[in-house]
């Protein structure tokens, strides 16, 4: 395991909870990231959903410290270049594209395909994945399906996100396959329209305290 995948997994024993931040002002997405951190949580995804997206990542690295910041919704191989020459210190896809895996692979940079099938999950243990993402988590089976995959896929890690919150955060971290979950409920656009980072810092908050219910001595 190279060093940036140590710290990220070191992180997310921690605090296995990965925010999502959608934003269209790098200004709002260093204020978000900052709120983020001030309740406890240190790995973040700026999603590339918005045309200042990659921007938002670059301004979140160079002006905050602390934070392991990657790149999601990543669909190409040439958006993977850029994040990685722009910073991203991971990528996360909503699927399980190989030219994105193996371009991560080559560059030592985490990635976490997308996978919502025994099939994919097949697909990228080939390609050598150890961890990949549960995407979308709840319609696509939830904890069941969880528990199913990892009755067969023995040595494989998962990152559920699409639909997990604070309701259901603490059944997918019970889960030892579950390396964290990730997802959007930290981040609520209501919240920052409001200026109202303090509400983001304490859902980061609950959502510390509820993995430490989760996984009290770690796993
Ligand atoms: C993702 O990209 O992982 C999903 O959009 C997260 O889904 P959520 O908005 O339901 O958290």
């Amino acid at each position: 395991m190279n060093h940036v995948s140590k710290t990220l997994e070191q992180r997310l024993l921690a605090a296995p909870v990965v925010p999502l931040i959608q934003a269209d002002d790098p200004a709002v997405a260093v204020k978000t990231a900052n709120a983020l951190k001030e309740g406890g949580l240190s790995v973040i995804e700026v999603v590339l959903r918005t045309d200042a997206a990659v921007d938002c990542m670059e301004a979140i690295v160079k002006q905050t410290e602390g934070l392991i910041v990657g790149a999601g919704t990543v669909l190409t191989v040439e958006q993977a270049q850029n994040v990685v020459a722009r910073g991203a210190q991971f990528v996360v896809s909503p699927g399980l594209v190989d030219g994105v895996a193996e371009f991560c692979q080559s560059q030592s940079v985490p990635i976490y395909a997308g996978t919502m099938t025994a099939g994919e999950v097949q697909r990228a243990y080939a390609l050598g994945l150890r961890t990949v993402k549960f995407f979308p988590a709840k319609l696509a089976g939830g904890v069941p399906m969880l528990k199913a995959f990892s009755s067969v896929f023995r040595d494989m890690q998962f990152m559920p996100t699409g639909g997990v919150s604070a309701a259901n955060l603490h059944e997918f971290l019970a889960l030892p396959s579950v390396i964290a979950c990730g997802g959007s409920w930290l981040t609520p656009a209501d919240a920052i329209a409001a200026d109202d980072y303090n509400a983001i810092t304490e859902l980061a908050r609950e959502a510390v305290a509820i993995a430490q219910t989760a996984r009290p001595l770690e796993k």
